[in-house]
């Protein structure tokens, strides 16, 4: 592939006027995403689970003692310059849509319901081929897959005008789809615009809604394990347009459980022998995932994680032929409130069996919406530091990282961590921090 993602980066430019922030999707994560951001614009909430509102991050030699907030040292949009856009077959506006979703409740939506009322989305380009459970009529009708993804780059031209913005980014927060698998349609550009033109059943909508953004300039963040921008045609045009992408699958519940424990255990070399993961969850996504066809989308991006962190080619004594098992039973009553169980079975010296229990009770949503908060955010400030192409220091948010062929995502969410605090000590042109602390010791 041509270019490269990070190393062409410039000073940033500042963050003037409005940004739009557009979901594919208004469900339950973008809902509570919206009606956060406003509850906290009001004063009436606090950003809590977001980086870009909340952390800190320490800058020069620890004597130095300068740990500015992430906010104030880096040009972010500021929340009150927000616009929020979305499109989804179902035409409920953004209250409506919170309401069914259930996530948050009466005293939180109330106050700001005149706002979320306002919030209507667009048609959706959707086909019930790739999610089978969602039925809406408010859809696009076109003469092929390039027709729909012109009119989606009319739609975001007519959003970015009618709203006076100066930048938009894309975060999806739509339905997982089915399971696709990357072919010759997703190799080249012009692979994939023909298929496009030809109405193959391997563009799926997600990947529409990516061409369209890239196209107009926007940056694209894949909240679903949908491959989406997960291509090469895709990855290149994002560089051909200088366009930063990234993905897939927001990073919440128990696949961030998963990233905290397993890298403790390789950091001590203890064995694995099992890990068997379980969760039931009654939310629209949960109905939509308990499709085979989209289960098999997800369960593959929570099942890459384990193998990627204890790599047990390099540690066969304590990782290799480890079971794991993902399931996610859709029951109703639990709404959003999803209950995760995980059983681990691991060894320790001279291979003695011990096991760890997990019981999360999350609330999916509510782990989610800061995640689309800072993508945007960061994704938006990546691109007016001239970043383009795959974004691979924000896998800190995502369960399946996108990664440059040929490299290995990095799942460990402590590295992930320390690659987003360096690109962006990086981009503002302080030094990298190692945690090394030598001149303490050589100064003695
Ligand atoms: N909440 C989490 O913790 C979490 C974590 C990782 C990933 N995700 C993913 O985020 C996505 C959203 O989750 P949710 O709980 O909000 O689901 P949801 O079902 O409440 O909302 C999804 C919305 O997307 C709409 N939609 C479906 N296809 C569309 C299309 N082609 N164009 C536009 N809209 C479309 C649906 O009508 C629905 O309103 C899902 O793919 C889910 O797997 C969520």
């Amino acid at each position: 592939m041509k270019g490269s993602s990070s190393s062409e980066s410039q000073k940033p430019m500042p963050a003037t006027g409005k940004l739009g922030i557009l979901t594919p999707g208004l469900g339950a994560v973008a809902t509570t995403f919206i009606a956060g951001v406003e509850s906290i614009r009001r004063g009436y909430s606090k950003p809590i689970g977001s980086l870009t509102q909340m952390a800190t991050i320490r800058l020069g030699k620890r004597t130095e003692n300068r740990s500015p907030l992430i906010k104030e040292f880096v040009p972010l949009t500021q929340l009150d310059d927000i616009v929020f856009g979305a499109w989804d077959p179902i035409p409920d506006d953004a209250y409506t849509a919170a309401k069914k979703a259930g996530v948050l409740e009466d005293k939180h939506l109330e106050p700001i319901a005149d706002f979320l009322k306002a919030i209507k989305p667009m048609p959706a380009v959707f086909e019930n081929h790739y999610v089978t459970r969602i039925h809406g009529k408010n859809v696009k009708t076109g003469k092929n897959k390039r027709d729909l993804a012109e009119q989606l780059r009319q739609d975001i031209r007519n959003f970015k005008k009618d709203n006076e913005c100066e930048r938009l980014v894309c975060v999806w927060c739509a339905s997982t789809e089915i399971f696709i698998v990357p072919g010759p349609q997703h190799a080249t550009i012009a692979a994939f615009e023909k298929a496009m033109e030809e109405n193959d059943e391997m563009i799926a909508p997600s990947m529409l809604y990516a061409w369209a953004c890239i196209m107009e300039g926007v940056p694209y963040c894949n909240g679903a394990p949908n491959l989406a921008v997960d291509t090469p045609a895709l990855q290149q045009l994002a560089i051909d347009k200088g366009v930063p992408i990234s993905g897939k699958d927001f990073k919440t519940g128990q696949t961030w459980m998963k990233t905290i424990i397993a890298p403790g255990l390789k950091a001590r070399m203890l064995g694995l022998e099992g890990w068997y993961s379980t969760n039931i969850l009654g939310n629209r996504d949960g109905e939509v995932l308990d499709d085979p066809a989209s289960f098999k989308t997800k369960e593959e991006s929570k099942l890459s994680v384990l193998h990627n962190i204890l790599q047990p080619e390099i540690y066969p004594d304590l990782y290799e032929g480890f079971a794991h098992v993902v399931r996610i039973n859709y029951y109703p009553p639990r709404g959003d409130n999803k209950e995760g169980w995980d059983n681990i079975d691991i060894k320790g010296w001279m291979g003695y069996p011990m096991q760890i229990k997990v019981n999360f009770l999350c609330r999916d949503s509510i782990l989610a919406a800061p995640i689309v908060l800072d993508l945007a955010l960061f994704s938006d400030f990546a691109h007016r530091a001239g970043m383009k192409g795959i974004q691979e220091w924000l896998s800190f948010y995502y369960k399946s990282p996108m990664a440059a062929a040929g490299l290995q995502p990095e799942h460990d969410l402590f590295i992930q961590q320390t690659k987003l605090k360096n690109t962006l000590r990086h981009l503002m042109g302080e030094e990298q921090i190692t945690h090394l602390g030598l001149e303490y010791y050589q100064s003695k």
